[in-house]
Order: C-alpha cells, then sequence, then structure tokens
C-alpha cells in the first residue's frame, strides 16, 4: 500500500505554500541539516562563482582535485572515491551491486532511500527488524546479522541515532558478498570517527562507504556525497552514469574544505560541541514530559516513543510552523514515534514550548 504522506523530511517549500508561511519563518526540524551558516570562505566562493566563470565549463569528469583533497583528508589512495549528486546518487549504484549479489537485508526502521535504490534495479530485499530500546552506553554492538548475501548499515543509524562500534561491523564483513555501510551522519557524532569503517575498504573489496556532505556542511541543495569502494567497482558505475552527475560548485567546495585542514577542524568542533550540549539540553527537555520518551541518542535528532497518536501533535506543531519528523514512513514504526533534529538554542526552546500546549 502506498502511504500518502511524505517518506522524508524537510519539505519546507511545499509546507510553507501549504501553511501559507515564508519559508524563512519555518522551523525545520524534521530534516536533520546543521543549522549553521558555512564558513565564510565557502560562502564568498559560492558568491563569487557566477562572477569568475567557474560555471561556464563542464565540470572535470576525472574529479582528480576533488579526489585527491578527500583522500588526503581520509588517507585511503583517490582511485578508491567517487564524488556523487549527494549520497542519494550513490545509493542507486550500490543497489546496482547489492541486486547482482543477491538479496539485501534492510536493518530497520531505517532509511527510505535504500528501497527507492533497490526498486530502481527490480533488486530483492527483505526487512530485518532492529531492537527499539537500547542503553545509553554508545557505541553499540550491531545487534543483528541477516542471513543475506548483502546488508545495508547506516551508521550512525537513522531514525535511531544509535552508533555502531567499528569492530562489529568489521567482524560482519566477511559475511557477505557485499556491505554497503552509509556515514551520512558520521562526522557529526562527538568522537563517531573512531567508528568511521572507511580505511576497511583497503583490505575488503566487498565494502562500500559513502558518506555525505549535506548534514555537515549544511548544503542538502548544494548535492555532493562520495563512494569509497574498490577502483574496479567504480570504473563500473563511471562507465554508465550521468556523464557530469556532480556540479562544479559542489565540487570545488568539497575540495576547499577537504584541503583546509584548519576550517575542517573548526566546523567539526563546533558541530560536536553543538551536538554536545543541544543534544542533551533536548533530551532533558523531553524527558520532562510523561506521555513521551526520548531514546538515547549520539548525533543531531531524537527518536521519541509516545503513549498515544503523535499526529495531531505534529499537525499542530505545523499549524506554528514548526516541522518535526512524521515517522509512519519506517518499517517497524507508526504514528506513535516522532523524530526531532537539533537546531539552535532559541529554536529547540520554541520546539519545547510549542509541545507543552499539546503533550501531557
Ligand atoms: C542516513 C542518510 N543517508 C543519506 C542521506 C542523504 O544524503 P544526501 O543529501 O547526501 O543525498 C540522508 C538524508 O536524510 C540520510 O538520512
Amino acid at each position: 500500500m502506498k502511504l500518502d504522506f511524505d517518506s522524508h523530511g524537510g519539505n519546507i517549500e511545499k509546507e510553507a505554500r501549504r501553511l501559507g508561511l515564508a519559508k524563512e519563518n519555518i522551523i525545520d526540524a524534521s530534516a536533520s541539516i546543521v543549522p549553521f551558516k558555512l564558513p565564510k570562505k565557502l560562502t564568498n566562493y559560492l558568491i563569487n562563482s557566477i562572477n569568475n566563470g567557474s560555471i561556464k565549463y563542464y565540470p572535470d569528469r576525472s574529479y582528480f582535485q576533488v579526489k585527491d583533497a578527500i583522500a588526503k583528508w581520509h588517507n585511503i589512495d583517490p582511485s578508491t572515491i567517487l564524488p556523487g549528486n549527494g549520497a542519494s546518487e550513490l545509493f542507486t549504484w550500490a543497489a546496482r551491486d547489492a541486486g547482482l549479489n543477491g538479496i539485501s537485508s534492510l536493518p530497520s526502521p531505517g532509511f527510505g532511500d535504500y528501497q527507492r535504490a533497490l526498486k530502481c534495479w527490480n533488486a530483492a530485499y527483505i526487512h530485518n527488524p532492529l531492537p527499539l530500546s537500547w542503553s545509553n552506553i554508545q557505541p553499540q554492538s550491531f545487534p543483528i546479522a541477516p542471513k543475506t548475501n548483502v546488508l545495508w548499515i547506516t551508521n550512525p543509524h537513522n531514525p535511531t541515532g544509535q552508533l555502531w562500534s567499528r569492530s562489529s561491523i568489521e567482524n560482519l564483513l566477511t559475511n557477505y558478498k557485499l556491505v554497503i555501510c552509509d556515514e551520512a551522519f558520521i562526522s557529526l557524532v562527538p568522537e563517531g570517527e573512531h567508528q568511521s569503517i572507511i580505511d576497511l575498504t583497503k583490505t575488503h573489496k566487498n565494502l562500500i562507504v559513502i558518506r555525505s556532505l549535506t548534514k555537515f556542511l549544511g548544503v542538502a541543495g548544494l548535492r555532493i556525497g562520495y563512494a569509497v569502494t574498490n577502483p574496479d567497482r567504480l570504473s563500473k558505475w563511471k562507465d554508465i552514469r550521468d556523464p557530469w552527475p556532480v556540479n562544479s560548485l559542489a565540487i570545488n567546495v568539497t575540495n576547499m574544505i577537504m584541503k583546509d585542514s584548519k576550517m575542517h577542524q573548526k566546523r567539526l568542533k563546533k558541530i560536536h560541541r553543538w551536538v554536545k550540549e543541544e543534544g542533551k539540553w533536548l533530551h532533558m527537555n523531553l524527558s520532562d514530559f510523561h506521555t513521551i520518551k526520548p531514546l538515547p541518542s549520539t548525533t543531531n535528532f531524537q527518536l521519541i516513543k509516545s503513549k498515544i497518536s503523535t499526529l495531531n501533535i505534529i499537525e499542530n506543531l505545523k499549524q506554528r510552523g514548526i516541522l518535526v519528523r512524521d515517522c509512519r514512513s519506517f518499517i517497524n514504526l507508526n504514528e506513535n514515534w516522532l523524530r526531532i533534529s537539533l537546531l539552535k538554542r532559541e529554536q529547540n526552546i520554541q520546539i519545547i514550548n510549542a509541545l507543552k500546549d499539546y503533550v501531557k
């Protein structure tokens, strides 16, 4: 059955139209994007790029410079990297290989775009339930080991915010023909990078790691991510993908942040402090309500379990210009679940105050 609601948060334009509000007046806690402005250097680059001719030419299809910059940042070989039009485009290619290798396991609830990607290729998949309660201790061991050919992992997990330990994932790698690990949020998690398995692509040909700059830089509209895997696989993807899927602005912004280690580290520090402080604040304030329970999270969103349906709460918040994530599109969740993303303190206060009118 196709349900009639958006399967992703962040539909600001659509909701603003529906609510008759200006986009700027919407508080969007439905898509989990860092609320800070881009570093000035990157903003200036984007503003100037219209005038200085950067967009006159086709982007460099070899991605020579940006691959080199990403490779140096992660200490991996440039030939193992492929930039994409956001992580989502790369899921499409990973799903092609998943289909060629057999049946995929999708730990659920999980990010819905993997299903879209698999459907492109008529690839077979099953949903494997994840436990819906867990301790405060992070990272956790990856809790399931489905008996399929391909395993999709999200680290940290969306929508639960759990961080899986690197060692528990590493132990699983030999069980599968292909493992696809989406690390779109890992750079936002304080100490999260220690659990990354990017470097294991050096020794495991059956591993694809996918990263995104969407959340970290707050550039969902720019569209930039990259896959890390063995070069033979990437050369097959390159043979059949669009000629210029990644625009030059996205390439150059990525190049700049990867090369400028001072700017990169400063951004990481700012985000980690925010996730720690605002995560704690939001969790504490949500815990004061009797009918909802926020679950522990390592990243910039919190999954909330409610004793009653949250549909009225979601709609009432929307009427006040506040978007939170309706969780009905997540397999194994229902209308008793909500996901709220961290914003700046001022907006987090507005969200908590608004909730006080609808939640006991
Ligand atoms: C787990 C996860 N991976 C990837 C993405 C998409 O990343 P991108 O914007 O780079 O396509 C999202 C977006 O919400 C996500 O939640």
